[in-house]
């Protein structure tokens, strides 16, 4: 019995440090920005539709973004800057922009 508990304290305290890394690291520095962070990330929805390559064009933009790359307005870009590199390892970087697929992903299915 104990040995369950132990297990499903482990998943919640895993489940916690896996939300804290995008609510740590992406949304403090998002909430200053006019334009909220799931209105980019329904940007990369329409234009990549498939999760592999919403993933994929996410992680090379946020490894190193590039204005040619952004997909923000020019306007937002000129006030606010591009984006800048995110200084987080690869683990770290995957989790993140899984757990922000997983936040808005439902709201993709609704077409
Ligand atoms: C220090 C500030 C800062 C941090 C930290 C940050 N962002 Fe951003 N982000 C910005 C700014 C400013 C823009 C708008 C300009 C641009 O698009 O590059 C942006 C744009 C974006 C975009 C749209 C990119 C595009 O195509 O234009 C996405 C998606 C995004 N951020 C996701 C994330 C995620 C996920 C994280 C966490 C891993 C994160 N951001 C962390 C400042 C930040």
């Amino acid at each position: 019995m104990g040995r369950i508990y132990l297990i499903l304290l482990m998943i919640l305290i895993n489940l916690n440090a896996d939300s804290s890394v995008y609510e740590k690291k992406c949304i403090p520095c998002h909430k200053k920005l006019p334009v909220s962070i799931d209105k980019f990330f329904f940007n990369y929805l329409l234009k990549y539709s498939s999760e592999k390559q919403v993933k994929n064009t996410l992680y090379r933009f946020l490894k190193n973004p590039k204005k040619k790359k952004a997909l923000a307005s020019e306007e937002l870009i000129n006030q606010y800057g591009l984006m800048p590199k995110i200084i987080i390892d690869d683990i770290e970087l995957n989790k993140a922009i899984d757990i922000y697929w997983e936040k808005y992903k439902v709201f993709g299915k609704i077409k």
